[in-house]
């Protein structure tokens, strides 16, 4: 594991007790109330693999539409919250590294990422596509969403490494800061990573969120 990437998961084992406060930010329910009706409407009837799940707050609204669902993340923390939230009986949570998602998890005709994506290092976002899509059946369905820029109002850009992955600078409620890793692609750049594995590619930017969905080529 990368120094960076030790880093992140310190930062959201220490943060899962209180992250679902991201949900409760007043200027965030519009688009988040969207995102609840539209997520599960585009999965259901589907065997959906979610990556980093965290707490579970996007596995709730889709486990109970989903044909089945197996939702990991890194963290045992995180998941400890996931696993308590109503409606997710029939969700198998696993413990599960983004960048390694193995065939014991099965094959999938959908998957679905929360607030991951912009965690990726720019050196790694095909290797992580690649690696999700190895999961999923020809033609699954992949829905990702995460934070517009607005999030830099909470947490500016506070250093850029030479390969122009962006970091910021997060403080914990027991008052330790943590440098993490936070991209924010544009749609053009989406669109040129997608293009030769994806069909069907599209991108909708709310106020707070994008959001991208395709159909593997
Ligand atoms: C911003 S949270 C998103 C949680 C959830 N998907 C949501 O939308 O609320 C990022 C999550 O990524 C997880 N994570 C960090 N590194 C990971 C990795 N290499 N593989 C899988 N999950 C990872 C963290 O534990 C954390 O739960």
């Amino acid at each position: 594991m990368t120094h960076a990437t030790q880093e992140m998961h310190q930062y959201y084992a220490g943060r899962a007790p209180y992250y679902d406060a991201v949900y409760l930010k007043p200027e965030r329910q519009q688009d988040i109330a969207w995102l609840r009706e539209h997520l599960p409407q585009r999965l259901a009837g589907r065997e959906v693999l979610e990556v980093a799940c965290g707490t579970g707050y996007w596995t709730q609204h889709i486990a109970p539409v989903a044909q089945h669902m197996v939702a990991t993340d890194a963290n045992a923390e995180p998941l400890a919250f996931a696993r308590q939230r109503p409606g997710v009986q029939q969700v198998h949570f696993t413990l599960a590294d983004a960048y390694a998602l193995g065939p014991e998890l099965g094959q999938f005709d959908a998957a679905f990422a929360g607030l991951w994506f912009s965690h990726v290092p720019l050196e790694r976002q095909a290797e992580f596509l690649h690696g999700l899509h190895q999961r999923l059946k020809p033609g699954a369905r992949v829905l990702m969403i995460d934070n517009s820029t607005v999030q830099l109002q909470d947490f500016p850009i506070a250093e850029t490494d030479a390969a122009g992955n962006t970091y910021q600078h997060r403080a914990l409620r027991d008052g330790s800061v943590h440098r993490v890793l936070k991209n924010f692609p544009t749609e053009a750049q989406l669109r040129t990573l997608l293009a030769p594995m994806a069909q069907g590619v599209q991108f909708r930017a709310l106020d707070n969120f994008w959001m991208v969905e395709y159909e593997l080529a």
